[in-house]
């Protein structure tokens, strides 16, 4: 509860709203949890099961479009994951924040112009895609029409001559600055595992070793890269690295000069991914223990913990963005959500099975952080659940491993490539 304190202001007249929401709710929660149909998927076909997709929402990597008929595979289908645009533009701010509030000392090399650095996680994810233009737009940096610019990756733009992005100016305290992307590229190592920390590493290093007196900030899509370039290079330079993720270890670095970061309120995502499932197996209501209290008094605030979209079949962990100021609020991010903590009686949501993976098991985020609070929230939701861990680089590696589906009564998917769903769909149809 202590964290989200610092919304409380902005939050306060959709909190009471929501508030009114979770106690008005219970009553018909639990006529709906009494009314359960515990064994509905037992018998269920596979093409019939619950099916989550989760952080990677099923959409064409080229062109963002959601991907409608995965997302509506069938009744009891959806998405988990997090509010991408309004994350993104929480750490553009961040970083112009960050610009403003030490203009004094950050253009290391005094030349006026501030440069920066980006890692960008894969080309083909709208998770990354929007932190890239989010960081472009609130810098001034990015090119073409507002909420659309260009995210592709700049290589090397020392000289500001790039195409895909722009020099921008900022004035701070009556001096103008140049504000440069001096180099982007995506951390995609050569076996295809994108989000790669490793090549994040090695991407700083080359960039330092020919220009790294320029270098004033280094930008990342996640944490999982951004610590790596920290630890390689800007700790020791002094120069602050902003991510995305809020995972434990870059929390803590903020102590060190970690810039800061952004959670995507993991918590919330990862109770969301196993609670729309078990709510599709004791057939009751989608809302319960998310905006509607169920019986154990678990509930969600929506507009400030989420937001829903029924179009899009898809849940959205809402972002907030952790900095010095706040840090200390935020250092296990592997804590479960204090609102949605409590156990379910399992004469009413008995024990089911769930086939669940991560896309790859080595990706910072999703194994440092979301793996773990699942595994806390399992429990939580009477959910036995068997733990796919993939290579990041092959949607077989992951479905060669779901050969008998009709032994889950439920399945929480997490692809490769956000293109893939019907490598996973095909498989339950059978
Ligand atoms: C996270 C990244 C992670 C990616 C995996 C994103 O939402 O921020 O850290 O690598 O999901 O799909």
């Amino acid at each position: 509860m202590k964290k989200r304190r610092v919304l409380a202001g902005m939050m306060a007249l959709t909190m009471a709203l929501s508030l009114a929401g979770c106690g008005g709710g219970s009553s018909s929660s639990s006529s709906n949890s009494g009314s359960a149909e515990s064994t509905a998927a037992t018998a269920a076909t596979n093409k019939d099961k619950p099916l989550c997709w989760f952080n990677r929402q099923p959409s064409n990597s080229s062109t963002g479009e959601l991907d409608k008929d995965a997302l509506n595979f069938n009744k009891d289908t959806y998405y988990v994951g997090f509010d991408a645009n309004q994350g993104a533009e929480l750490q553009g701010q961040m970083v112009v924040d960050y610009i403003k509030a030490n203009a004094d000392k950050i253009d290391r090399n005094g030349d006026g112009v501030i440069g920066y650095v980006l890692a960008i996680g894969d080309i083909g994810h709208n998770d990354s895609i929007a932190r890239t233009r989010g960081v472009r737009t609130a810098l001034g940096t990015g090119v073409g029409e507002a909420g659309n610019v260009d995210s592709s990756p700049a290589g090397t733009n020392v000289d500001g001559s790039s195409k895909v992005v722009q020099d921008a100016q900022l004035e701070v305290d009556g001096k103008t600055f140049t504000i440069r992307e001096l180099a982007s590229q995506e951390m995609k190592n050569s076996a295809g595992a994108t989000w790669d920390a490793a090549t994040a590493g090695n991407a700083i290093n080359t960039w330092t070793a020919s220009f790294g007196d320029q270098i004033d900030i280094v930008v990342s899509n996640n944490d999982g890269m951004g610590m790596s370039m920290f630890n390689a290079w800007a700790k020791d330079n002094s120069v602050p690295t902003f991510g995305y993720d809020a995972n434990s270890d870059a929390v803590a670095a903020i102590a060190e000069g970690y810039g800061g970061t952004i959670s995507q309120h993991a918590d919330v995502q990862a109770y969301l991914t196993l609670r729309v499932l078990r709510n599709a197996l004791d057939g009751v209501d989608i809302d319960t223990g998310i905006g509607t209290a169920d019986e154990a008094g678990n509930c969600l605030v929506e507009g400030e913990d989420y937001r829903y979209s029924e179009e899009d079949r898809s849940y959205y962990a809402l972002n907030i963005a952790v900095t010095a100021d706040n840090y200390t609020e935020f250092a296990d991010s592997t804590k479960i959500y204090d609102k949605v903590a409590n156990q379910l009686d399992a004469t009413k949501s008995p024990e089911k099975k769930v086939w669940l993976n991560i896309y790859n098991a080595s990706d910072n985020f999703l194994s440092s952080t979301y793996q773990p609070l699942l595994e806390n929230y399992d429990d939580l939701l009477n959910l036995k659940v068997d733990y796919i861990g993939g290579d990041g680089q092959t949607e077989s590696n992951i479905t060669n491993r779901l050969g008998n589906p009709s032994e889950y009564d439920a399945f929480a998917i997490n692809m490769v490539k956000t293109d893939n769903a019907a490598s996973y769909t095909e498989l339950l149809s059978k």
